[in-house]
């Protein structure tokens, strides 16, 4: 009975360890969802166990599953830089590892338009102040946003 219950408490510390050390962050930077047609946009998986073989791959409306140059991006496995980005590198960007797991997923928006709003790339939680700037491309300038996610349904909106 004794024997059991270790083994069992020595498999719940086996996959407790193997959830913490198995991880990967995406990350932005210029930290948006939204650029303009011709930004500049680097992405890198921030890994725990960089021995676990990131990789960074998009599915856009046009091709699943495609990772770093691979016709896109420059750079290999968990980090690559976009230099001209264009309206068709609209799409979900995450980061796998060879065994599997995945990252959180980013949606970038391309606009050849002329406003964006820059909002951050992370999930919000409530209570948190966000900063939103709207940016205009030509000329360059961003109209600074502020709100505060309200606690319940729903935010409210307070624009300083
Ligand atoms: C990407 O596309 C593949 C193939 O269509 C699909 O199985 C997968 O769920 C998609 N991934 C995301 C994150 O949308
Ligand atoms: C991406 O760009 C950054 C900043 O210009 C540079 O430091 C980095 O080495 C580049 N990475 C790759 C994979 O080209
Ligand atoms: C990304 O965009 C698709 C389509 O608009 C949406 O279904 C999906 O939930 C979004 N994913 C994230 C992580 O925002």
């Amino acid at each position: 009975m004794m024997k059991n219950t270790s083994a069992l408490w020595l498999l719940i510390l086996i996959s407790l360890l193997s959830c913490t050390t198995n991880q990967a962050r995406l990350t932005v930077s210029p930290s948006s969802s939204q650029f303009f047609e011709g930004d500049f946009v680097s992405l890198s998986c921030e890994e725990d166990d960089s021995s676990a073989g990131w990789t960074l791959r998009r599915n856009t409306s046009k091709q699943q599953r495609t990772q770093c140059g691979d016709g896109w991006g420059e750079g290999a496995g968990p980090s690559c830089n976009i230099s001209y980005i264009f309206t068709l590198d609209s799409g979900v960007y995450w980061c796998e590892s060879r065994e599997g797991p995945i990252s959180n997923m980013v949606n970038l928006t391309v606009t050849g338009g002329s406003v964006i709003l820059q909002s951050p790339v992370l999930p919000v939680m409530e209570g948190d102040d966000v900063t939103l700037l709207c940016k205009t491309k030509t000329p360059p300038t961003s109209q600074l946003l502020s709100i505060k996610m309200a606690p319940s349904s729903g935010s409210s909106l307070q624009v300083t």
